[in-house]
C-alpha cells in the first residue's frame, strides 16, 4: 500500500486526510498525547483496518475521537454529570471518559464490552480533521501492538509505512504519553489508566475516585482487566527493561556490579556522570512531565543502540509519574528490582567504629567491616600481596609468604605517599569484593553498612547513601590503639598525625556518633 506522507503545516493534509478517512481509509494523526490510528468509528469495516495494520488483538477496544463536546451525546446511553464536569475541566484535552454505549458504536470499536471510550483532544491537527471528517474517530496509538507509542512522525513512519493511507506530521508529542482513561460507567469513578491529566486532578474534581489495581500491579492470572490493554505486554522495546528502585548511590553499585555490554541506564539529569554504563536521562527527578514526554522515544532509541538491558531509575509515583511508571511497568514486563540502602561508617582510628558497626549489627543490619575484607584480598600467593610486595619491598612478606602487616603499616602509615601508595593497591580490589557481598545479599536486607577507615578516599564512598563518621577523644583514641595493635605511644602518635583532622572527617558526615565508650546511642540514625 502508498502510504501518503503530509509535512507539517501542510493545510492539504488536513483535508485529504478527512477525505481519506470519510471514505473508510486509515491514517496515522498528531494528537497532543501520542500519533493515533484514525478511521471513521462509525465504520466497522474502516475499523478493522486499524486492527490489522497494528496486529492489535481483537478484544482490546478503541477510543473514539470527538472535536465538539456535543460530539458525545449521540455516542453514549446517557452523559452523567460527573462527565459534564470532567470535560468542562479537562477537555480538550488527555482524558478519556468511558460511558455506556449507544447502539450506533460497532462492536469493532467496544471489542464487544456494552461501554466506550470518547476522548476530545487538544492538537488544533486533531481537532481540524475530525471536523472536517464531520464523523468521531476510532484511534489506538499509531505503533504497532506491543512497541512503544509513537510521539514523532518518525515512529509512525518506522511502524505504519505501506500498512495505512497517510501519516499527518504533527511535530512531537507534547505529553508524550497516552490520555488517562476514567470509567464513569460503574458506581465510583475508577482510574483505569494514568496520564496527563493526573489522579490527583481527578480526584479534586470528582472526589472519590478508585485505583484499578493493574495501573501500578501485574494482573492476577485469569482476573478480567477492566481496561484490556492493561493485560498485554505492552511499550517494549527489544531489550530487556527493568525498573530499578533506590537511591542514586545505591544504583551506581548495582550498575558497577551488574555492568555488561549491552547495558544501558535511564537515568534522572545531571547523573549521568556517577553512573559507569552508558546513560541516557528522561528528565530531572523532579519533573514527571519531562520523563512522560521523552519516555518513548528512549525507549525506541534503547533498540536503535542494540541495547540487551535497560535499567531505569524508578520515577515518583506522583502526579504524572503515576503514568510514566505505569508505562515503564509495562515496557519492563514488571520486572522490578528494588535495591537495598548502604550506610559508610568511617573515623580516626581509635575512635571506636566497630562498636558503632556492631551496634547496628544487632539491629539486623549487614555489615561490611573492610578491614576484613582487605585482609582477604592479601591471602597468602593473592595478586594483590604480589603487588605489594613488588611496590614496598619483600621484607613486608613473612618468611612463609604470608602478609607482615605489621611491616607493612610501618613503611605505608609513616608518609603520605606511602599511605597513597597502599591505598592506590588496595582499595580497588576492595571495592569490588564489597559491592559483590552487598549485591549478592541484596534480596536478603535492606540495609547494610560499610565500615572502612578510608571510607572517604575510596569509592565505596559513592555507594553510600548516608555516611556515619564516628569520633572520640584523642587521648581515649591514643590508649585504644596503643593498647588493640601493642604499639608504643610514640608510634600511635605518629599514626594518629599521619591522619586527616577530626574536622576534615565531621565536614563530610550525615551523622556524628560520639563514642567515648558506655553505651552506643544509634537513635538519630533511624
Ligand atoms: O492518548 C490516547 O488515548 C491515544 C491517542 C491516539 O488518543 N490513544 C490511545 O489508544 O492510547 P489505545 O487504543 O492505544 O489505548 C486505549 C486504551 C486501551 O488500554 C483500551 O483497552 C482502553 O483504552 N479502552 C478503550 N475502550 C475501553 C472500554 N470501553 N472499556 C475499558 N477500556 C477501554
Ligand atoms: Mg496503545
Amino acid at each position: 500500500m502508498n502510504t501518503l506522507i503530509y509535512k507539517q503545516n501542510d493545510e492539504n493534509g488536513i483535508t485529504e486526510t478527512a477525505q481519506i478517512l470519510k471514505n473508510g481509509g486509515i491514517a496515522a494523526i498528531p494528537t497532543e498525547t501520542v500519533y493515533g490510528l484514525a478511521a471513521n468509528a462509525l465504520d466497522p469495516e474502516a475499523v478493522k483496518k486499524i486492527f490489522a495494520a497494528k496486529g492489535r488483538p481483537q478484544d482490546n477496544p478503541l477510543i473514539v475521537h470527538i472535536s465538539e463536546f456535543d460530539e458525545i451525546y449521540p455516542l453514549v446511553k446517557f452523559v452523567p454529570e460527573s462527565a459534564k464536569v470532567l470535560a468542562e475541566r479537562f477537555w480538550p484535552g488527555p482524558l478519556t471518559i468511558i460511558l455506556p454505549k449507544s447502539g450506533i458504536i460497532p462492536d469493532a470499536v467496544s471489542a464487544g464490552l456494552d461501554t466506550v471510550a470518547v476522548r476530545m483532544p487538544s492538537h488544533p491537527i486533531a481537532n481540524k480533521i475530525i471536523k472536517a471528517a464531520g464523523v468521531p474517530l476510532a484511534a489506538p496509538s499509531a505503533n504497532s501492538s506491543g512497541l512503544p507509542s509513537p510521539t514523532r512522525v518518525e515512529h509512525v513512519i518506522d511502524d505504519m509505512m505501506g500498512k495505512i493511507d497517510a501519516i499527518v506530521d504533527g511535530g512531537e508529542c507534547d505529553i508524550g504519553v497516552e490520555s488517562t482513561v476514567i470509567t464513569l460507567a460503574g458506581s465510583v469513578p475508577r482510574l483505569l489508566r494514568p496520564g496527563g491529566v493526573t489522579l490527583e486532578e481527578l480526584r479534586d474534581v470528582l472526589g472519590e475516585v478508585e485505583v484499578d489495581p493493574a495501573v501500578t500491579d501485574k494482573l492476577k492470572e485469569n482476573a478480567v482487566a477492566a481496561s484490556p490493554g492493561m493485560k498485554y505486554k505492552h511499550y517494549a522495546p527489544k531489550a530487556q527493561v527493568y525498573i530499578v528502585k533506590g537511591t542514586l548511590p545505591s544504583f551506581r553499585c548495582f550498575t558497577d556490579y551488574e555492568k555488561q555490554d549491552g547495558d544501558y541506564a535511564v537515568c534522572f539529569d545531571g547523573e549521568e556522570d556517577k553512573i559507569k554504563i552508558p546513560c541516557i536521562s528522561y528528565g530531572k527527578e523532579s519533573s514527571a512531565k519531562t520523563q512522560a514526554h521523552r519516555l518513548f522515544a528512549i525507549l525506541r532509541q534503547t533498540d536503535k543502540l542494540g541495547a540487551k538491558r535497560v535499567f531505569v531509575r524508578c520515577p515518583s509515583l506522583k502526579g504524572v509519574g503515576l503514568a510514566v511508571y505505569n508505562r515503564l511497568i509495562r515496557a519492563a514486563a514488571f520486572r522490578v528490582i528494588t535495591l537495598p540502602e548502604i550506610w559508610g561508617i568511617t573515623g580516626q582510628t581509635g575512635a571506636g567504629k566497630t562498636s558503632v558497626s556492631q551496634a547496628l549489627a544487632q539491629k539486623g543490619v549487614y555489615v561490611i567491616d573492610c578491614d576484613q575484607t582487605a585482609r582477604r584480598i592479601t591471602e597468602k600467593g593473592s595478586p594483590v600481596l604480589k603487588t605489594l610486595a613488588d611496590a614496598f619491598g619483600g621484607d613486608i612478606l613473612l618468611p612463609n609468604g604470608e602478609l607482615d602487616r605489621k611491616a607493612l603499616a610501618k613503611k605505608a602509615f609513616c608518609s603520605e605517599e606511602g599511605e597513597k601508595l597502599l591505598n592506590s593497591i588496595t582499595h580497588p580490589a576492595i571495592t569490588r569484593l564489597v559491592r559483590d557481598e552487598i549485591m549478592q545479599n541484596r534480596d536478603s536486607y535492606s540495609l547494610f553498612a560499610i565500615d572502612a577507615a578510608l571510607l572517604f578516599e575510596s569509592e565505596l564512598y559513592d555507594y553510600c547513601t548516608k555516611t556515619i563518621v564516628v569520633t572520640a577523644d584523642e587521648k581515649i583514641r591514643l590508649e585504644r590503639i596503643m593498647t588493640r595493635d601493642g604499639i608504643s605511644e610514640e608510634e600511635a602518635v605518629m599514626r594518629i598525625n599521619a591522619q586527616k583532622s577530626e574536622g576534615y572527617y565531621i565536614g563530610k558526615a550525615d551523622a556524628v556518633i560520639k563514642n567515648n565508650g558506655g553505651e552506643i546511642d544509634l537513635a538519630e540514625l533511624f
